[in-house]
Formats: structure tokens, C-alpha cells, sequence
């Protein structure tokens, strides 16, 4: 049996196993998961070997343990190493799903449930490859190490440690990634750019303690007006960030780059109606894709205080709370920004408040290349995968680890994303296709097999 032919004989199992993955609610931001996120990385660990990986290590952390497996290595063989992550985002709201977020199901050629996308079913499809070669050819041609965390939802924020006392052990030619989107159905898509991410906490204190707002109200400082006051000057008309010194170390994005950019073929019209506000607003003078893809911005996720129950209670409340982000570009330095947007956040904030300003975490930006022959194995991979042709983008969201590989080893890095922009991903009702998901078992099957060929 080829392995393709492997891949092909395998559909309902694969399924069936992914489901039984997406099953374990590894979220990684509770602590009242622990047990599922251990019960993950234990699941991830024990279906290595199927695929090929004859040293299997489940190694702790601070906070969720991580999973590593190693191919036998054959010195002179290339050596790939792929990265995924095994942690999900929450699930709430829960009334917001079709079925329930941990009880994977097929409707309309898309399989449903928290981790389809990102990343558990990404993750699977490589898993899947891999022991279509492994199985069909008795070995597998080229070196692997696996290396699939737990943290990457909260930030990854133990990874960097491992990265440096594990230097040696994560040695690569390549790095090879499967935790973003194509462009579109139908358009197979390689991630040559990622932003980066700061976030942070705001708390505002004016009054020490709760107050009766009739008796109060007209004299004193109230957070909650104060905080959005602040809110309220973090833009200016054109949508530009205001933070002195935001945009100095900005990229210029070449001419060249930004027309192919703006060539792809995207379209605003699925932009719009996956977004389904009732317009669009963002920075001007740069193209949508622009704007998600090469420019920073800065954004509220968060914003609380006061009385939020039921009915109304007259209060001037003691504190207001907002949680802020910046997603960043090359070559913005995560640390100075975060020292830019504190000191802009203090100085828009009057006298009459005290302010905690609170950095949860960073990443870097990345961006790179793709001249490195690896891209077009991969591009034809994804050809003869899909039947369609595929294409270089770059994306908005964030993956710390890349960020981190590339700059320790410069090596390339291979995003290949089969999740959609319109799946969901972070929401309810997350789906991946299946068109994309056996489309992806069998394009990085014939990846993985040609790199061995090189
Ligand atoms: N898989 C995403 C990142 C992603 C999504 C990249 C879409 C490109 C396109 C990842 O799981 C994620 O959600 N990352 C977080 C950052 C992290 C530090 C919490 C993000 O981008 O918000
Ligand atoms: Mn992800
Ligand atoms: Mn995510």
C-alpha cells in the first residue's frame, strides 16, 4: 500500500480519532482543567508512536506539560521539526453552540467543536501523515521531532524556557507549523508573516470604597467615566494608534510586496459578511488586508466595573477594569511599546485616580522570507493535496513559537494553515471542513515525503 493510498483508507478512522481528541476539554486557561490538559498531552504522547516517534517525553512545566517525540534520527537525513499545540480556548458562552463544544459533530462537511480548527485538528493531520508513511513504508524517510505544548492559548509562556535548555535536542533544518488559516476555501495558503501580541491589564481606583451615587455623585472621581474618557483617546480620527512612538520602528512595507498582497485573492465581500458589523472601520490610507496583516493597531478585549446585574443599583464604583492589547509588526520592540503604552495610558489619566497597569504577556512579530527551496516543495505539496493553487500570505494573529524558532536556529519556518478565517476559531460554533482536514492529511503526507527527497 502507498501512503496515500494509506491516507485514503483511513478517512473514517481519522475522524473517529480526532473526535475522541476534541472530546478532552484542554483549556488551558482554567485551573479547574488540569486534569483534561493532562489527559491531552497523555493522548497526544501515546498516539507519537503510530506515527513514527520512537522517543516520547511528556515534559512538565511551570504550568501545562508539553509533549515531545523524536523519530529515529539518521545523521545526513534532513531534519524537520513540528510544532502544534494541544490547549484549547474556553468554550463560553455555551448557549451560543449548535452542539456542545466537546461533543465533536458533523454537519454540512464540517466537523464542529472546540479545537477543530485550532489547533487539535491541525495538530491530528500531521499525526495522520506521518503514520501514513510510517505505516506504509516501514519508516519514516526523514528526521521528526514533535514538539506539541499546552501553553499556547495563555501566551506559551513556559515554551521560551524549554526552547533555551533544550537548544541542542530542538535542532532542525526546518520548522514546520499547522495552527493558522488559507486565504480561502479552495486557496491553499503558506504564512510567510505573523503579528505580534502585548497584553495588557488596566485597573482604575478612584474612590477607596463603593459610594451611593445620589449622595455622592457630582463631587467625586468615577472610574468607570475616567477609564473610558482614557479609552477615548487611544485612537485619533484616521484610527491610528496615539501612543508616542507606536509607529516608529513600523516596517515599511515595499511596493512589491504590498501589490502582491493586495492581489491575492481575497474577497471583501466574504470579509464583510464573516465580520457581519454593520460597516468596517480601520486605519487609513491602507487596504483591509493591509491593515490586518502589516500595520499595528490596538485593542479593547475587555472593559468592566461598576454594578452589572440585574436591575439598576445607584453606585459610583470604586474601580474600573480594561484589558488592552496591542497586536505588533516588525520590527516594533514588544518591551519598549509596552513601556510606551504605559507611560500614554498614566499621562491621559487624571489626578483624582490611581492606575495598576499590569503587562500579561508578549510576543514578537515575525516575518520572513520564502526563498528557501522548502517553500516550493511545500507549495506543491499543497497543489497536488488540494488541486488547486496555492499562494504566500501573510496573518494577523500570533504564534509565539515561531517568533522564538526563528530567531534561535534561522531556519525557515512553514506555516501551512488549513483552519478558514470564517471557522470560528476562539468562538462558538468553531468548525473545521473536512474537505480542508483530508485535503491537509494529504498534502502533508507528500510534503513530508518529498523533503526526504531532496
Ligand atoms: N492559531 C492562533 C494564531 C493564529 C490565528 C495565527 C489565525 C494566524 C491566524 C493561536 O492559537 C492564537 O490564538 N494565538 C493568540 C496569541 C496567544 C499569545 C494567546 C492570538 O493570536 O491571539
Ligand atoms: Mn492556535
Ligand atoms: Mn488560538
Amino acid at each position: 500500500m502507498t501512503f496515500l493510498e494509506y491516507v485514503e483508507n483511513h478517512r473514517d478512522q481519522n475522524l473517529t480519532e480526532l473526535s475522541e481528541f476534541l472530546r478532552i476539554p484542554s483549556v488551558s486557561t482554567k485551573s479547574e482543567n488540569k486534569k483534561d490538559i493532562e489527559r491531552a498531552a497523555k493522548w497526544v504522547a501515546d498516539k507519537l508512536r503510530p506515527a513514527g516517534m520512537e522517543k516520547i517525553e511528556i515534559y512538565p512545566t511551570k504550568l501545562h506539560p508539553l509533549v515531545y517525540g523524536e523519530s529515529k534520527q539518521v545523521p545526513g537525513r534532513l531534519t524537520v521539526l513540528f510544532y502544534g499545540h494541544y490547549d484549547v480556548q474556553p468554550a463560553e458562552p455555551l448557549n451560543l453552540w449548535t452542539s456542545p463544544a466537546f461533543e465533536p459533530a458533523v454537519r454540512g462537511g464540517n466537523l464542529f467543536g472546540r479545537g477543530t480548527a485550532d489547533d487539535k485538528g491541525q495538530v491530528h493531520i500531521h499525526l495522520k501523515a506521518l503514520e501514513a508513511i510510517f505505516k506504509s513504508e516501514g519508516e519514516l524517510p526523514l528526521n521528526v521531532k514533535v514538539i506539541i505544548e499546552g501553553e499556547e492559548e495563555v501566551g506559551s509562556v513556559n515554551l521560551w524556557d524549554f526552547v533555551i535548555t533544550h537548544r541542542e535536542q530542538l535542532k532542525a533544518d526546518a520548522l514546520v507549523v499547522s495552527d493558522t488559516s488559507m486565504l480561502a476555501k479552495g486557496v491553499p495558503s503558506i504564512t510567510y508573516g505573523l503579528r505580534g501580541l502585548n497584553y495588557y491589564q488596566v485597573k482604575i481606583t478612584g474612590p477607596s470604597q463603593d459610594l451611593h451615587s445620589g449622595v455622592f455623585g457630582g463631587a467625586v472621581p468615577n472610574p468607570i467615566t475616567i477609564l473610558g474618557e482614557m479609552i477615548s483617546k487611544l485612537h485619533d480620527k484616521n484610527f491610528r494608534v496615539t501612543v508616542p512612538g507606536f509607529y516608529d520602528r513600523v516596517q515599511k512595507v515595499s511596493q512589491k510586496e504590498r501589490k502582491a498582497l493586495n492581489a491575492l485573492p481575497w474577497s471583501e465581500k466574504d470579509f464583510r459578511k464573516t465580520v457581519g458589523a454593520p460597516a468596517l472601520c480601520g486605519e487609513k490610507g491602507f487596504s483591509i488586508v493591509e491593515q490586518l496583516w502589516i500595520r499595528p493597531t490596538l485593542e479593547l478585549n475587555g472593559i468592566w466595573g461598576g454594578y452589572l446585574d440585574e436591575g439598576a443599583k445607584t453606585v459610583i464604583p470604586s474601580v474600573a477594569h480594561a484589558k488592552i492589547s496591542t497586536r505588533l509588526v516588525p520590527y516594533q520592540e514588544p518591551a519598549k511599546i509596552a513601556k510606551q503604552v504605559e507611560r500614554h495610558v498614566r499621562k491621559l489619566l487624571p489626578k483624582s485616580v490611581k492606575c495598576e497597569f499590569e503587562v500579561l504577556s508578549t510576543s514578537k512579530p515575525w516575518v520572513a522570507s520564502y526563498s528557501h527551496p522548502i517553500f516550493q516543495k511545500a507549495i506543491h505539496a499543497l497543489e497536488q493535496g488540494f488541486g488547486k493553487k496555492a499562494v504566500f500570505i501573510r496573518e494577523g494573529g500570533s504564534i509565539p513559537f515561531v517568533t522564538q524558532m526563528h530567531d534561535m536556529f534561522k531556519v525557515p519556518c512553514v506555516l501551512l494553515g488549513f483552519g478558514l478565517p470564517d471557522e470560528n476559531a476562539h468562538a462558538p460554533d468553531e468548525h473545521i471542513s473536512l474537505e480542508n482536514y483530508f485535503g491537509g492529511i494529504k498534502s502533508v503526507a507528500i510534503f513530508y515525503d518529498r523533503l526526504a527527497r531532496h
